[in-house]
C-alpha cells in the first residue's frame, strides 16, 4: 500500500475537512459520528484535560486520518496516520498517533471490564487483542505511555452524536504552531 505524506498545513486542513461524512468503517457499520466530528471531539476533550499540551491536542485531532487515507484498513490506520503527519507535526505527535491503537490494547488488558464502543471492540481482535503481560510492561515503560492513554480516553469519549465541539478552522493556528515547533527541532 502506498503511504501518503501530508506535507503542508494546507494539505492537512484539506484532509481534515474531507473527513466530513467519512467514516471509520466505509459501510457505516462503525462508530456513529463521522471522522470529522470524532476528530473535533477528541481534540476538544484533550484541550480541556491538557490545555497547555498543543501536541497532544493535535495528535487527537489527526489520530484517525488513516481511516480516511486508506478506508477499511483498521489494523494499519494508526501507522498510516502517523506516517502522514510525522514530517509536518513532528515525532512526538506521530508517536502519539501511532500509539492510539496500542493504548487501546493496553487499556483493555489492564482494565478488562473497560467499556469500548461496539466498533472498537470489534476491531480490537484485528489489532491484536488485549496486550500480553510482557507487552503491557513494555508499553508502560514508554515515556509517552501516559499521554497516549489520555489520547485514547478522549478517543473513546469523542463519539457523541450531535455534540458541538467547535469548527475545524479554529485548529489551523494550533497546527501551524505545532508545525513551526516541529520544523525548529527537526534533525
Ligand atoms: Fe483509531
Ligand atoms: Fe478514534
Amino acid at each position: 500500500m502506498e503511504r501518503v505524506e501530508l506535507r503542508t498545513i494546507e494539505e492537512l486542513m484539506a484532509a481534515l475537512h474531507a473527513c466530513r461524512d467519512a467514516w471509520d468503517a466505509p459501510d457505516r457499520s462503525g462508530d456513529p459520528v463521522d471522522l470529522h466530528d470524532h476528530a473535533l471531539q477528541t481534540a476538544a476533550l484533550l484541550r480541556r484535560e491538557r490545555p497547555s499540551d498543543k501536541e497532544l491536542q493535535v495528535a487527537g485531532l489527526v489520530h484517525d486520518l488513516g481511516h480516511w487515507l486508506h478506508p477499511g484498513d483498521d489494523a494499519g490506520h494508526a501507522d498510516s496516520a502517523a506516517h502522514a503527519v510525522r514530517g509536518l507535526l513532528g515525532e512526538r505527535v506521530a508517536r502519539l498517533v501511532q500509539l492510539h491503537v496500542p493504548a487501546k490494547r493496553y487499556l483493555t488488558a489492564v482494565e478488562p471490564g473497560r467499556a469500548l464502543s461496539a466498533q472498537s471492540a470489534l476491531t480490537l481482535d484485528a489489532q491484536g487483542g488485549p496486550m500480553t503481560a510482557q507487552e503491557v510492561a513494555a508499553f508502560a515503560a514508554d515515556p509517552l505511555a501516559e499521554d497516549a492513554v489520555a489520547l485514547r480516553q478522549a478517543d473513546d469519549a469523542g463519539k457523541v452524536v450531535g455534540l458541538d465541539a467547535g469548527v475545524m478552522e479554529d485548529w489551523r493556528p494550533v497546527l501551524e504552531l505545532v508545525a513551526r515547533t516541529a520544523a525548529a527541532y527537526a534533525p
